[in-house]
């Protein structure tokens, strides 16, 4: 019988990594003054984790959840248009699905969060209509452009993926 603790040889390989990285280029782009640096993509559940950042008053486009995002701030301060409260440094901010938020940076000051989100970003116009989306797929694709126009080894990104 196998040791409680024993390595199987199903289970995939972890994933240790500098999440701040040192090598700018691991920061993808996705809007103007928005960046994120992709953690962990899960493509069986659907599911991705990564640094978001933004500088100097970023905006995220207005979306909406239709499943859970845990999100952990590192660094600076940002708050919601739809909200009244500011997530700070050192705060957890838990997003039910059905929430539906515009993420904004007002402080000149850069911010990380750390976010997991399961499922996706549904992006909505100003009556609430959706127009567009990302999920773990299309944040894939976005890494694989960005890395591959920066000179990143495709191994960085699949190592990421499972
Ligand atoms: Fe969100």
């Amino acid at each position: 019988m196998a040791e409680p603790n024993s390595h199987s040889e199903d289970m995939v390989p972890d994933i240790v990594t500098q999440a701040i990285p040192d090598d700018e280029r691991l920061w993808v782009p996705q809007a103007e003054n928005v960046w994120f640096r992709p953690l962990f993509l899960n493509t069986v559940t659907g599911e991705w984790v990564n640094l978001l950042r933004v500088r100097r008053s970023g905006v995220l486009s207005r979306h909406r959840h239709p499943a859970p995002v845990h999100g952990y701030v590192i660094k600076g301060s940002w708050r919601y248009l739809e909200h009244d409260w500011v997530a700070r440094a050192g705060g957890y901010v838990f997003e039910p699905p059905g929430e539906v938020h515009t993420l904004v940076c007002d402080d000149d000051e850069e911010m990380i969060t750390l976010f997991h989100v399961c499922g996706c970003l549904i992006y909505c116009d100003e009556e609430g209509k959706a127009c567009g989306f990302d999920d773990v797929h299309t944040k894939i694709e976005m890494c694989r452009k960005h890395f591959a126009d920066a000179g990143v080894d495709e191994q960085v990104l699949q190592k990421l993926i499972r």
